[in-house]
């Protein structure tokens, strides 16, 4: 089977921050972002937190990380989490969160508001780490009807495990007209060449660890990953698998007629659809709309790999569905936000929002 492969190429799909007087991204930024949105379904801002804001939000993240009784996330993988692969959790609607959070939305309201009005909820504020070890996720779609977004607060190299995404994958209405009206039926397949290439790499990774000394397996640990009877989405899990027990990827979905549209397609599939891996700067902040497929790859590296990420509704939304893909702290639940209450909220202090780049500075 062929290795999945991923471009780390991600020139395309950038807009390099440019602030204006009041420090928030100048309208031609917000004019490139958005049409990068409308047409591939992410934009990376390069350069839109200064230093001293992206250390500013990885202090904050570390003392959830560091926190024994922090609030983690369900949907990720629950065995990366329980085998310390992963550590996805959710930040308290503290103040300093609060203004973290409020600094970063209140700099690229100009994009935000395309999509989301003001009363529009805030639905999660999270912190994602990713340890040496994790199993890479299958391409997925998150709940549709949202806008996420990841920050960089330090360097992350694709060996770390940036995320993948196929830009160009999101639904609106009539992107099923695309390529003669086969858009959708073409990206199923490739999300199904995708995972099966994925559940390969997890399969062959898990295999190497129990003889890898820089991530060996906790015992229980390799059982748990490919025997398990338990839910885990993002595990290659055979008995799940053979079961037709994991909705995002199970031999059912390979059936005879599959394996030949796969066949019948593959020169489609490789030309339409190009994944891309972010390796973002500390200070880039990555946009995407919910409904792009992407996925969290793997940490190959010793160095974990942190994001602060946070998500708004574009729409109502309803609480089972918003709890299936989203995981807010307690605290949000108790208080509940809105986009427009970010905007409100006091942003970090003046000292730790020295931004990179001005309009005026660049101009002057
Ligand atoms: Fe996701």
């Amino acid at each position: 089977m062929n290795a999945f492969k991923v471009s780390s190429d991600t020139s395309a799909f950038e807009v390099p921050a440019v602030l204006d007087g009041q420090g928030k991204l100048a309208d031609h930024c917000i004019r490139q972002a958005a049409a990068m949105m409308d047409r591939h379904g992410l934009v990376i801002l390069t350069d839109l937190l200064s230093d001293e804001e992206a250390d500013a939000g990885l202090a904050l993240m570390r003392q959830t990380i560091d926190d024994p009784d922090r609030s983690h996330s369900a949907f990720a993988s629950e065995t990366d989490n329980l085998y310390k692969r992963r550590d996805f959790c959710s930040l308290p609607s503290t103040p300093p969160v609060n203004s973290f959070a409020a600094t970063v939305c209140q700099r690229i309201e100009g994009v935000l508001s395309e999509y989301c009005g003001r009363s529009r909820p805030l639905l999660e504020v999270a912190t994602f780490t990713s340890y040496w070890g994790s199993s890479h996720q299958y391409i997925h779609r998150d709940p549709i009807g949202v806008i996420s977004l990841f920050a960089a607060v330090e360097d992350v190299s694709e060996q770390q495990g940036g995320t993948v995404f196929v830009p160009g994958t999101h639904q609106y209405g009539g992107a099923e007209y695309q390529h003669g009206g086969k858009a959708y039926a073409l990206m199923a397949l490739f999300r199904t060449q995708c995972n099966a290439r994925i559940f390969w790499h997890n399969l062959k990774k898990l295999w190497a660890m129990r003889k890898d000394e820089g991530a060996p397996l906790a015992p229980g640990e390799f059982r748990d990953r490919v025997f398990s009877t338990q839910w885990d989405q993002h595990q290659p899990n055979l008995l799940r698998f053979v079961l037709g027990k994991n909705s995002q990827f199970s031999l059912r979905m390979l059936g005879p007629g599959t394996l030949w549209q796969l066949y019948r397609h593959r020169a489609a599939l490789r030309d339409l659809f190009r994944p891309v891996q972010a390796a973002p700067r500390k200070g880039s902040v990555i946009l995407y709309r919910s409904d792009l497929l992407h996925a969290g790859p793997d940490n190959r590296t010793p160095q974990p790999r942190r994001f602060f990420g946070m998500s708004i509704a574009r729409d109502i939304i309803d609480p089972k569905y918003w709890h299936d893909g989203y995981s807010p702290h307690p605290t949000l639940l108790a208080h509940p936000m809105s986009f427009g209450d970010l905007l409100d909220c006091p942003p970090l202090p003046a000292e730790a929002r020295a931004p990179r780049r001005r309009a005026s500075a660049l101009a002057g």
